[in-house]
C-alpha cells in the first residue's frame, strides 16, 4: 500500500500585519517571510511526518527548487514531481495579530498538470493504494477517475471551495475532510450538524471528517458520529492547521487506527501546528505528536 498525494506546491509570501487589508487600503505589513506551502505540499510533508512513506506528484516552475527539497527532507518521495514553464504557484498571506490568515492564490504550474503527466504518475500505482487531492491543480476530476479505474482509494480535501468542485465526481471519494467553508459551498448550510448530515445522506459509503477549527472535528458515515475537541494551543499562526490535521487522520487511518484515535492524532498535529509560524515549517514530526 503506498500513498499518492497529486497537490500542489507553493511558495508562501507570508506577511504580518495587526488587521487584514481593507477595499482600497495601503499599510506597512510588520513582516515578510518566505515559506513552503501549498495545500499538497503541506498535507504531503504532513503524512510524511507521521509516519507513512509518501509520493508527491505535481509541477514546480523554475523558481521552486526549494519546494521539492523541503519535501525530500521531509522524507517525501519527489520522483514523481516535475518541471513546468509556468512560474511556480504562490501565495500573498496576510496574518494578522490573532494568528489568523488570509491567502491570495496565484496556481502557475499548479494549473499546468496534464493528461500525459497524469498518465505517467498513476502508471505506478495501483489497488490498495490511496490518492490524496485538494483543489489547488489542474484536471482533478480526470485524475479522480483514471485513479478509482486503477482501484486507488480517494482521499479528498475540497480546498480551497470553489463551485466547478460541484462538477467532481464526487460519488467516487472514499474520505472527505472539509471545514466549515467548504460544507456550507456543497450544502448552502452554514450550521455544521446540517451541512454534515447533508453530506452524509448525499455520501452514505463515504467517510466524512469535519473540521471546526478551535471547536474540534466531527467524523460521520451515514448515519454514525465520532466527536473530537480541539486541543488548546497559544495560537501563532493557523496556516496549514488544516493541511496537518488531515495528513495525519489520513496517516492514522493508513495505520489502521480507530477513527477516534486518529482524529485524537490529527487534532494533536494541528495543535502544534498554530502554536509555529508558517505552513510547511510548523508541521510537527510524529515523535512531537505522541
Ligand atoms: O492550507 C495552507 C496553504 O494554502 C498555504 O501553504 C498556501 O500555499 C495555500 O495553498
Amino acid at each position: 500500500m503506498r500513498i499518492l498525494n497529486f497537490g500542489s506546491l507553493n511558495i508562501d509570501y507570508v506577511y504580518r500585519v495587526d488587521a487584514f487589508l481593507k477595499p482600497g487600503e495601503t499599510k506597512p505589513a510588520q513582516s515578510r517571510v518566505v515559506f513552503a506551502g501549498g495545500k499538497g505540499l503541506n498535507q504531503s510533508l504532513a503524512m510524511a511526518k507521521a509516519g507513512l512513506p509518501v509520493f508527491h506528484a505535481g509541477k514546480v516552475g523554475s523558481e521552486g527548487d526549494f519546494l521539492v527539497e523541503t519535501l525530500r527532507q521531509g522524507r517525501v518521495d519527489t520522483s514523481l514531481i516535475a518541471r513546468s514553464e509556468q512560474p511556480s504557484g504562490h501565495t500573498i498571506i496576510q496574518v494578522d495579530d490573532q494568528g489568523r490568515n488570509c491567502i491570495l492564490l496565484f496556481g502557475g504550474a499548479n494549473q499546468d498538470i496534464d493528461e500525459s503527466y497524469v498518465d505517467h504518475v498513476l502508471s505506478s500505482f495501483g489497488p490498495g493504494d490511496y490518492l490524496v487531492l485538494q483543489n489547488e491543480i489542474s484536471l482533478v476530476p480526470t485524475i479522480m477517475k483514471k485513479a478509482k479505474m486503477k482501484g486507488l482509494s480517494i482521499v479528498m480535501n475540497p480546498s480551497p471551495y470553489t463551485k466547478v468542485l460541484l462538477s467532481y465526481p464526487l460519488e467516487i471519494v472514499d474520505i472527505f475532510i472539509l471545514n466549515e467553508i467548504e460544507a456550507e459551498g456543497f450544502t448552502g448550510y452554514s450550521d455544521p450538524h446540517k451541512a454534515l448530515n447533508t453530506l452524509a445522506q448525499r455520501f452514505p459509503v463515504s467517510q466524512i471528517v469535519l473540521t471546526l477549527g478551535e471547536k474540534g472535528a466531527i467524523w460521520a458515515r451515514d448515519s454514525e458520529r465520532i466527536e473530537q475537541q480541539a486541543y488548546s494551543a497559544q495560537v501563532v499562526d493557523t496556516t496549514a492547521a488544516g493541511d496537518t490535521f488531515s495528513g495525519y487522520f489520513v496517516a492514522g487511518l493508513v495505520e489502521g487506527y480507530p477513527v477516534s484515535k486518529a482524529l485524537d492524532l490529527a487534532s494533536r498535529a494541528a495543535a502544534i501546528c498554530v502554536s509555529r509560524p508558517g505552513a510547511a515549517a510548523s508541521i510537527p514530526w510524529r515523535e512531537e505528536v505522541h
